[in-house]
């Protein structure tokens, strides 16, 4: 038991994916987990713990942006013992190198965000992927044919905000935003355990594309089977 998660102690696996919205932690849990139970409900953001082909495994939503995901990453890491995040979520695409459906895994994550000037001053953290995710879901993700960019993407604490604010990321490289991903790594590293940011890409801010429920929902599918994949690969 912690501020924010209701678990017991050994009611999380060792691997937890992290989708933001509670409802999608669920969705996950019941589409792609065996032996499913709860294990998290203040607030209503949800906790579940089932298995994967005989591999343990957790699903715990973070809610949006980084001072809620740095919050169940860190209890997860140092109260439950969680080594493995992966963070399964959507962003939108700021380079043409990037089409809707296109899933970025994000190696390093940039931020406009003060936690880490306020943990790490007079420092600027490098936020990174770890290593043998980001090349374990690079290899899964070449083996199904899913279209996967390697690269950096930006955790934006904005997310309405002025517009072609990205343009000098862009210019930088940086691939897509979402709200999570540097923190997520920041306070994996901080806490000894590994991490990985998935990400499809749901909404182009170039273009103003954005995927259809039925397009996002399968291309979501095709994420968490992607992210179960470097999960399982861990035990083998
Ligand atoms: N901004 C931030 N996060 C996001 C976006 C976006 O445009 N799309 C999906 N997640």
């Amino acid at each position: 038991m912690t501020p924010h998660l209701e678990a017991r102690p050994g009611d999380y696996a060792e691997t937890v994916l992290l989708p933001g919205d509670p409802l999608r932690a669920k969705w996950i849990a019941e589409t792609f987990l065996d032996d499913v139970r709860q294990v998290n409900g203040i607030r209503n953001c949800l906790g579940f713990t089932g298995s994967v082909k005989g591999l343990a495994v957790s699903v715990q939503a973070t809610g949006m942006g980084q001072p809620s995901t740095a919050i169940y990453a860190h209890e997860l890491i140092h109260f439950y013992g969680v080594k493995t995040l992966i963070r399964v979520g959507t962003c939108g695409g700021i380079h043409p190198s990037v089409k809707l459906r296109d899933v970025i895994l994000a190696q390093t994550a940039s931020t406009d965000g003060a936690m880490n000037r306020i943990a790490l001053a007079p420092f600027e953290f490098a936020p990174a992927a770890d290593f043998g995710l980001l090349r374990a879901a690079a290899d899964a993700a070449e083996r199904h044919g899913v279209k996967a960019h390697v690269g950096g993407i930006v955790s934006s604490d904005l997310f309405y905000g002025p517009e072609d604010r990205y343009r000098v990321l862009t210019d930088h490289g940086v691939l897509g935003v979402e709200m999570e991903a540097n923190t997520l790594y920041t306070v994996a590293a901080r806490g000894g355990a590994r991490a990985l940011a998935i990400c499809t890409m749901s909404d182009c801010l170039i273009t103003g594309a954005a995927l259809d429920a039925a397009s996002r929902q399968s291309s979501l599918k095709e994420m968490i089977a992607l992210a179960l994949e470097v999960a399982a690969g861990l035990q083998a």
